[in-house]
């Protein structure tokens, strides 16, 4: 692990950002090269959209290159097929020192702009200088009683993970 100065550190550690900040929305329409043999959305596609989709957002939040460092409860609730709209939104949860939490919630929206969830993710994104060197993020401003509970959340999957890893999980 790389090391922080202080003055970097202090700085870091002041700046905050809301969840709102890097809240983000992105639409696609399922074509006939995502749809595999069985006529469903290849679920290779939906995780390298939920992957950038993290991404965007934890370089919203931090402002600095990211990287992934993991995926968990990545869970296919239901199919999506040819011409569905598929939506994914994607939001910060927790941030640990140099780590971020974002969750991406995947729906298929219908012509009157229902949403049904198909999936929901929680990826794990750490901000890396030039040379992969995990540095410090800004802290996550909450506002809904919804961000703390995401917040709890995020703090025990973020101590589960560290205790799988030590484990050599
Ligand atoms: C992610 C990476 C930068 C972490 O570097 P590292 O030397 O292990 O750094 P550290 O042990 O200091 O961990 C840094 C942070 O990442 C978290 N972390 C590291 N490995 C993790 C994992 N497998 N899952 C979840 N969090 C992880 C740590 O908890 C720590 O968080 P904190 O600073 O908020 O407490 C490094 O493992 C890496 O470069 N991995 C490859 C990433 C990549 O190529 N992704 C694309 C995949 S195709």
């Amino acid at each position: 692990m790389g090391a922080i100065s202080d003055e970097t550190g202090k700085e870091q550690r002041k700046a905050m950002k809301k969840v709102e900040d890097s809240r983000t929305e992105q639409v696609y329409v399922i074509r006939s090269q995502h749809i595999n043999p069985q006529g469903r959305l290849f679920g290779g596609y939906l995780m390298q959209w939920i992957d950038e989709m993290a991404g965007i957002v934890s370089r919203r939040h931090c402002g600095k290159m990211v990287t992934t460092a993991s995926i968990d409860n990545l869970n296919f609730k239901a199919g999506a097929y040819q011409n569905d709209m598929v939506v994914l939104v994607g939001r910060m949860t927790y941030v640990g020192r140099t780590s971020m939490e974002v969750r991406v919630d995947t729906y298929v929206e219908d012509y009157r702009g229902n949403r049904r969830s198909i999936n929901r993710a929680y990826l794990v994104m750490v901000a890396v200088d030039e040379e992969g060197i995990p540095v410090e993020v800004p802290g996550l401003l909450m506002e809904t009683e919804a961000e703390h509970a995401e917040w709890a959340g995020g703090e025990k999957r973020y101590l589960l993970r560290k205790q799988r890893r030590a484990e050599g999980y």
